[in-house]
């Protein structure tokens, strides 16, 4: 639902695009009122993202989007912009326009709407329904591929994000500091940059595979300067890459968690960028802050849940499982049941379960799969439940409630992925007394304890992978073992307070750099 907000003179805003529906003129006062900071050691923060978990999500960046600036409350003003996709428009939530920005090159002009959720977190939704409002995941059509004018969708964000940091929006909110995530925001410190701006910026890379990289050709529709086509800018084998212009332009970089901040500065996981990052990381710029998960992940609470339970009160847990059979026609059996809920994408390693499944079935185990993705990689997890009818079970598609169930009802999570920067996946199965099995490596490796709280493999191979599967076998048949493990999995301290801190700290290292800098620096 959007409606026009009366601007500061109380005139209503005369130009919302015609294609938009509008449901009539809602007295908005409360979305354009001047924000008045009462701690003056609040700083005022934009985050800038392609997916909020509230309205729109592929992954664990919509659940850290959606957890972080609630997370940080506390401390800072954290408030969000996000494109507004067709699900963003649809949401409940009413929009109110409270602000324009004007083309630039081939990006076209933009409304800003406000979207207040219920708890008080606000979004800033931006409004050009040319470029976002379509049928689709943000990225593409339903049939996985990839929107063709995807430089231009997210360049107009990129440059959303550093209009609202220069006021030109005109929103009564200018951001201290600028937190941008991921590719689809690489271009908001670019720009920033190039525009001369002082506002000093953060970049997080949740996934360093996924990079934005178009042809050099687009520049002039982007208003890319000729300077940024160099290899301390944005250039990388001849194209433009949105990832790694976040990464060249910002002030400071981040991903989410140590291992994986060390292992990008490899080649096995650089992705052809590890020559940049170890330099980054010499000079002090490049950290790891591990995500957490928030405090809806609760077996006691979930209303989610087929029944609740508590660490050492198994039956709720079982109640659970029995649930998860039944919905994923899986025979009645004592033997463990192992989950997979995962974007079904290569990085996963799905093909590795794929091979190792013989043995979970033939030593007694069942496994349940949720999730979408890639099409052969969708087809993969349809041929293995055929494979095993009655045993392994495939639903291809994604809801939170069966996801959660199902990491309540199995005894096993599945995460053999080849890397992972974080992966909230492991910490929700933990927090729910499911132990992850899962390859030693990014986040997984600091946050899995082998042997007391999962089961950490090494290498990429289905050797390895049973290897750990083994142990876990054995670790089943014995409850009193099996049972402390849960235990200990679902009181590890995943909360957010311990990634709040550092990044608190370091919004705050940022800002008084920037305000110590000579103005023309
Ligand atoms: P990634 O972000 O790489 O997919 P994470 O473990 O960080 O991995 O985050 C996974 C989050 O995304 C969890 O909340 C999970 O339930 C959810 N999820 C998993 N598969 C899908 C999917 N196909 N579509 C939407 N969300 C998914
Ligand atoms: C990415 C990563 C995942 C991480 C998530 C949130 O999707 O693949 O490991 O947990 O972002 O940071």
């Amino acid at each position: 639902m959007i409606s026009f907000a009366p601007q500061q003179d109380g005139r209503l805003n005369p130009t919302v695009s015609s294609s938009i529906t509008l449901s009539g003129l809602a007295p908005a006062s409360k979305a354009t009122q001047p924000v008045v900071n009462t701690n003056p050691n609040k700083k005022k923060i934009l985050f800038v993202t392609s997916e909020l978990a509230d309205l729109v999500k592929t992954g664990g960046l919509g659940d850290v989007s959606a957890a972080l600036p609630r997370a940080m409350r506390h401390l800072h003003d954290v408030r969000v912009l996000i494109p507004g996709y067709r699900q963003v428009l649809q949401s409940d939530n009413p929009i109110h326009i409270i602000g324009e920005l004007g083309g630039h090159a081939a990006l076209p002009p933009c409304k800003i709407g406000r979207m207040d959720l219920a708890d008080g977190l606000v979004i800033y939704v931006l409004i050009c329904p040319e470029l976002y409002e379509r049928e689709g995941t943000p990225y593409g059509a339903n049939n996985g591929r990839d929107w063709p004018d995807n430089h231009i969708r997210f360049a107009r964000l990129g440059l959303a994000a550093a209009d609202i940091a220069a006021n030109l929006a005109q929103i009564y909110w200018q951001p201290d500091l600028v937190h941008a995530h991921d590719w689809p925001a690489g271009l908001t410190p670019a720009y920033m940059h190039w525009r001369g701006q002082r506002t000093p910026t953060l970049f997080t890379i949740h996934n360093l595979a996924y990079q934005g990289v178009f042809s050099r050709a687009c520049c002039p529709e982007l208003g890319i300067p000729h300077h940024a086509l160099q290899q301390d800018g944005m250039e990388f084998y001849g194209k433009l890459s949105f990832l790694k212009a976040g990464m060249a332009y910002s002030s400071h970089i981040t991903t989410v968690s140590a291992t994986y901040a060390q292992e990008i500065t490899t080649p096995e996981f650089g992705c052809g960028l590890e020559g940049f990052l170890s330099s980054k990381t010499q000079q002090g710029l490049l950290s790891g802050i591990p995500n957490g998960i928030d405090e809806s992940w609760e077996a006691s609470t979930d209303p989610h849940l087929i029944a609740p339970y508590a660490p050492g009160d198994w039956s709720g847990k079982a109640i659970n499982s029995d649930h998860i059979r039944e919905l994923f026609e899986l025979k009645k059996s004592s033997g463990p049941l192992f989950a997979v809920v995962s974007r079904l994408v290569y990085q996963k390693g799905l093909d590795l379960t794929e091979a190792v499944a013989d043995f979970i079935v033939a030593s007694g185990g069942q496994i349940c799969i949720i999730g979408r993705g890639e099409p052969e990689e969708e087809q993969a997890m349809r041929d293995l439940a055929l494979r095993f009818p009655g045993q392994v079970s495939a639903r291809i598609g994604f809801n939170e409630t069966d996801a959660r169930r199902m990491f309540a009802g199995s005894d096993f999570l599945l995460m053999p992925s080849r890397y992972e920067p974080c992966g909230l996946s492991q910490m929700y199965a933990q927090r729910f007394g499911s132990l992850p099995v899962a390859r030693n490596t990014g986040g997984l490796a600091d946050t899995i304890e082998d042997g007391l709280t999962g089961f950490l493999f090494n290498e990429s191979t289905p050797e390895s992978y049973i290897q750990a599967l083994r142990r876990a076998f054995k670790v089943f048949a014995y409850p009193d073992l099996f049972n402390a493990m849960r235990c200990r999995a679902m009181s590890a301290p995943f909360n957010w307070c311990k990634a709040v801190e550092p990044y608190a700290e370091l919004y705050e290292q940022l800002v008084a750099q920037s305000l110590s800098r000579p103005a023309n620096t």
